[in-house]
């Protein structure tokens, strides 16, 4: 969000943020945060365990593996007891260095692309709880792969770039589940893979995994949501959503009962958007909206009713092709990097992680808030307000999830080569953080867990029977030099290479509601 410097600052030192535990309503029990670590461990609060589910080259059925970098989280239910789901796990990129054994300077080989195009996309794997622990079902006939080389239709009113199918899916960061209970899986940083070009014609940059020297397929293919069917693995791409950097797409009813899907575009000054569907049960037609912040106006990309569209782009296709380029020309707010967004469940308030802007000196970022006028998601205006700002005990917000309380669960995403240095050395490895939402320490925000060197907490998912937050560690290790100087040995210890893992956390029974 653009505030005013001057604002910015007020905002920061008027901000009572600092808190080492959170009280429970008039009880007694207290919930005591711990401090910021440098530990190669995934360390929480007193009261919580946690458990490893599947990490990095698992066997999940006789052919295939789950995939590398695993990020969003989306469990369905699969029976009344809420004790068994297919759980949705995207797959974000390539690991270079402990999948390809790839650490820089020498060739990229077909084979070595060829193997990750397999290792990014989603996994569907079908979990059980037996006792009180969730476990993978191995070879479950629901256990599959979408892949980076997967055939997915692109559901647009005319073919993008001489097809309407492309060929797999990845960038995959964060989503949302849509009322129908599919998955949305969004595409984020897309250019990385197969490069971006204004137009269908001039490159404006080339894809820095080598992907292309092998195949060419169509930037314009990338940067959509995709919908994933959990019991069949079917999959579509949702032209109408827009194609940019989406990092998430958040569902909720509009007053109507029409869906309203709010989505944004994780790069430096980019927009957020929301797409409200046309059917009750469909995204597939709908229409495109952007934020104008400070008027507080969701601006239409319905290029009939704009007559700017209508001169720049030769159809609706176009519109949502270049998303970026038709949300500048009307007026869109930019922000500061939006990442995930989550409504509160007893407010229907939506918030919106801006994670940070270096190239505006906001290192540390915040939390926005938007409310709907009337409550309704449908509504074309709102009003928006910082809810927390980072800078005191956490920096670089970035996925969130409410617990069955109703209480906002986050975790932080400062870039592996930025951690444990200034401006961030504070704040030492990501961490996962809790903020009471009601009650007298309503608003405090107390870090709950530390993630493994390098590593980034993501994903946070609540399962059905609310007893454990799924959430995925991505990226251990990242920034090791060699096999030989590894930076982290998580989970395994010892002299292991990292992996990547889901993992279960079961949490104090104080902060569950848990009557299943
Ligand atoms: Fe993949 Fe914006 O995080
Ligand atoms: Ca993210
Ligand atoms: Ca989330
Ligand atoms: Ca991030």
């Amino acid at each position: 969000m653009s505030l005013d410097r001057r604002d910015f600052v007020k905002f920061i030192s008027g901000s009572a943020v600092a808190a080492a535990a959170i009280q429970f309503g008039c009880t007694k029990n207290s919930l005591m945060g711990i401090s910021p670590s440098e530990a190669d461990e995934l360390l929480l609060a007193e009261g919580f365990s946690s458990d490893i589910i599947v990490s990095f080259g698992d066997s999940i059925s006789q052919r295939e593996s789950f995939g590398a970098n695993n990020d969003y989280i989306a469990v369905i239910p699969l029976n009344s007891k809420k004790s068994e789901v297919i759980m949705w796990v995207n797959h974000e990129y390539p690991d270079l260095p402990f999948g390809s054994k790839w650490f820089g300077g020498s060739q990229r080989t077909k084979d070595m692309i060829d193997q990750e195009r397999k290792s990014v996309g989603g996994s569907l794997i079908h979990l059980k709880k037996q006792g009180s622990k969730w476990k993978l079902i191995k070879d479950s006939s629901y256990n599959r792969r979408v892949t980076g080389e997967s055939k997915i239709p692109l559901i647009a009113d005319r073919e993008i770039e001489g097809s309407k199918v492309a060929e797999g899916t990845f960038a995959n960061c964060a989503g949302g589940v849509t009322p129908w209970q599919t998955v949305l899986t969004c595409e984020e940083n897309y250019f990385l893979f197969y490069g971006e070009r204004e137009d269908g014609t001039r490159k404006v940059s080339e894809g820095r995994l080598g992907w292309e020297s092998f195949y060419q397929n169509p930037p314009e293919h990338y940067g959509w949501v995709v919908e994933v069917n959990p019991l069949t693995g079917e999959a579509k791409k949702l032209t109408g959503l827009g194609r940019f950097a989406h990092e998430c797409a958040t569902c909720i009813r509009t007053n109507d009962g029409r869906v309203a899907v709010y989505s944004g575009d994780d790069k430096r000054g980019e927009f957020l958007y929301k797409f409200i569907s046309n059917d009750k049960d469909s995204l597939e037609k709908g229409e495109l909206f952007v934020a104008d912040i400070r008027k507080g106006k969701w601006l239409s990309l319905d290029r009939d009713k704009n007559a700017l569209l209508k001169e720049e782009f030769k159809d609706q296709t176009a519109v949502h092709t270049y998303a970026r380029r038709a949300a500048r020309l009307i007026g869109a707010t930019e922000l500061d990097r939006p990442e995930d967004i989550e409504v509160n469940p007893k407010t229907g308030e939506v918030f919106v992680c801006l994670t940070n802007n270096s190239k505006r000196e906001n290192y540390h970022g915040s939390i926005l808030k938007i409310t709907p006028e009337n409550k309704d998601h449908g509504s074309e205006s709102f009003k928006a307000q910082d809810f927390l700002v980072g800078g005191d005990l956490f920096s670089c917000p970035d996925n969130m999830a409410f617990d069955s309380l109703g209480n906002l669960w986050f975790c932080t995403d400062i870039s592996g080569g930025k951690m444990n240095k200034p401006p961030y050395t504070k704040f030492k490895n990501n961490g996962l953080f809790y903020v009471a939402m009601s009650g007298r320490d309503s608003g405090k925000v107390v870090q709950v867990g530390s993630a493994p060197r390098d590593a980034e907490l993501t994903g946070l998912c609540f399962s059905p029977d609310n007893s454990t937050l799924f959430l995925s560690v991505q990226h251990p290790g990242e920034k090791s030099k060699s096999l030989e100087k590894l930076r982290s040995h998580w989970p395994k210890g010892g002299t292991e290479i990292p992996l990547s893992s889901v993992v279960a956390i079961k949490l104090p029974p104080i902060m569950t509601n848990d009557k299943a």
